[in-house]
């Protein structure tokens, strides 16, 4: 009898953190239309369980990489409609992620290139390891970013580095990452990562959760707007916040000198 087939993406409950692995080790983790599928689902499933995620970690298995690009077998011979019906995908999963309300972070261990570094930048912020490295190679392929690389990557390291990553499609390694902003913390190992970003989640799990989600809508609604339009929207954040009952318990615990019960 033949193995069942091992899902491409797993996800994982662990108490308030859901992790999602992308497990595809021998195309070091590429995205194929069945993982964006995949992905597309799983983070369907993590918006079903809002109310009890604080946290979500994105990490790819092998030990190789987290996602090493597009599935470039896939796209040979594709026509320009596939090519956009590609894209297009990519960018579901990227709104699903923006639009899950517990921050999402990608845990990089390995190679993110092309649509690997695409995915992580659709998260909220990059954590990664020493042996990790970045790039948006699609050039090098007659290709351009098309999950987003033009769009997110230029907002996280600014427009001049990022038209010269993008140009030369040369990798840079995790030094100039966290120069670069585009990874705001480095760990020894993918232990000491996974660590680190599950502290971060039991940080933000302190907080309170209706204020986390008000935040994230707020910062992933003004990206690229103009100032009036994102303060305008951070305006209408910061005035909702006072409708709720953890803005009222959050200040009265606060007068009161003690801990706030936040909703749950
Ligand atoms: C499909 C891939 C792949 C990819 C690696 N593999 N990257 N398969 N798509 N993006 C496969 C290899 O073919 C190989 O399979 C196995 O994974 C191991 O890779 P190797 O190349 O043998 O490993 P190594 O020599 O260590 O080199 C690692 C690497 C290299 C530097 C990461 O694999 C590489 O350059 N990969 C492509 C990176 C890239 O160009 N990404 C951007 C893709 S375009 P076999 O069967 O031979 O063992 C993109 C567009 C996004 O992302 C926008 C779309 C809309």
């Amino acid at each position: 009898e033949p193995e069942p087939a091992r899902p491409e993406v797993d996800l994982a409950f662990d108490g308030d953190v859901a992790i999602v692995t992308i497990d595809r080790p021998k195309a070091l983790n590429a995205l194929s239309s069945s993982v964006l599928e995949a992905l597309d689902d799983a983070f369907a499933r993590i918006a079903d369980a809002a109310a009890s995620v604080r946290g979500v970690l994105v990490v790819g298995a092998g030990g190789r990489a987290f996602v090493a690009g597009a599935d470039i077998a896939g796209m040979a011979g594709a026509t320009p409609e596939e090519g956009r019906r590609s894209a297009e995908l990519g960018h579901r999963v990227a709104a699903r992620i923006e639009a899950c309300d517990a921050p999402v972070i990608a845990c990089v261990d390995g190679f993110a290139l092309g649509g690997g570094l695409e995915l992580a930048l659709a998260c909220d912020f990059i954590y990664a390891t020493d042996a990790s490295s970045f790039g948006q190679p699609e050039v090098r392929l007659g290709l351009i970013p098309g999950f987003g690389g033009t769009v997110r990557l230029p907002r996280v390291v600014g427009p001049a580095r990022a038209k010269e990553l993008i140009y030369s499609g040369r990798r840079i390694g995790i030094d100039e990452a966290v120069e670069a902003g585009l990874v705001v913390r480095r760990f020894a190992d993918r232990e000491a990562l996974l660590a680190g970003a599950r502290e971060t989640v039991a940080q933000i799990a302190q907080n309170s959760p209706v204020a986390v989600a008000n935040a994230k809508r707020v910062l992933v609604g003004a990206a690229g707007r103009s100032t009036d339009e994102a303060v305008a929207i951070e305006v209408g954040g910061f005035a909702e916040a006072f409708g709720t009952d953890d803005m009222r318990e959050g200040v009265a615990a606060f007068l009161e000198k003690r801990s706030p019960g936040f909703s749950s």
